[in-house]
């Protein structure tokens, strides 16, 4: 990862418990300890966590709702994790060459769409800036080589 925007001195704290924050419609496995629960993790209240989780969620977002969602984790978590896609031509053009010739069409069209309706780094950053102004949190955001993927680590 290519890290950018660190100056937290809070990022040294240990995290003891995690709740994960992922799609509340996803079946899990019978024997995963973790509770499951379905909600809207942009509006619902959410389970009390030490750190916060989602994964290629953002993507799916409005502006408003990703200011939304970062807002609402922030009331129920000390940290949240946010990884997703890059919107940069780099990824897609990968994307086409290495992997759309090994699967199926529906995964071909789904992943375009998916990096295409991504993010940019600088609108992620700049989202996550404004869901946070004014509050004492702080973040820093990483952008992976090749623009695989960027992660915004927020501590609230
Ligand atoms: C691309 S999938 C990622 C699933 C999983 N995190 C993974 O990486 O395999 C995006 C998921 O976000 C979920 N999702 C979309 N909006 C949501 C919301 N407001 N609250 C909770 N989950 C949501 C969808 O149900 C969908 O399953």
């Amino acid at each position: 990862m290519v890290p950018s925007n660190i100056s937290c001195p809070r990022y040294n704290t240990t995290t003891i418990r995690v709740t994960r924050i992922l799609d509340a419609r996803q079946v899990w496995p019978r024997n995963n300890q973790h509770p499951i629960v379905r909600a809207d993790a942009i509006r619902d209240p959410l389970a009390k966590a030490d750190l916060a989780f989602s994964m290629y969620l953002g993507h799916h977002l409005s502006e408003q709702d990703v200011i939304g969602l970062i807002r609402n984790v922030g009331r129920c978590s000390r940290r949240f994790i946010l990884l997703d896609l890059v919107r940069h031509p780099l990824p897609l053009a990968l994307f086409r060459i290495f992997v759309a010739p090994f699967v199926s069409p529906v995964v071909v069209a789904d992943g375009q769409v998916s990096i295409r309706r991504s993010y940019t780094r600088t609108e992620l950053r700049e989202l996550t800036a404004e869901a946070l102004a004014g509050s004492a949190a702080c973040f820093r955001h990483s952008v992976a080589p090749l623009y695989a993927r960027q992660v915004i680590d927020i501590s609230y």
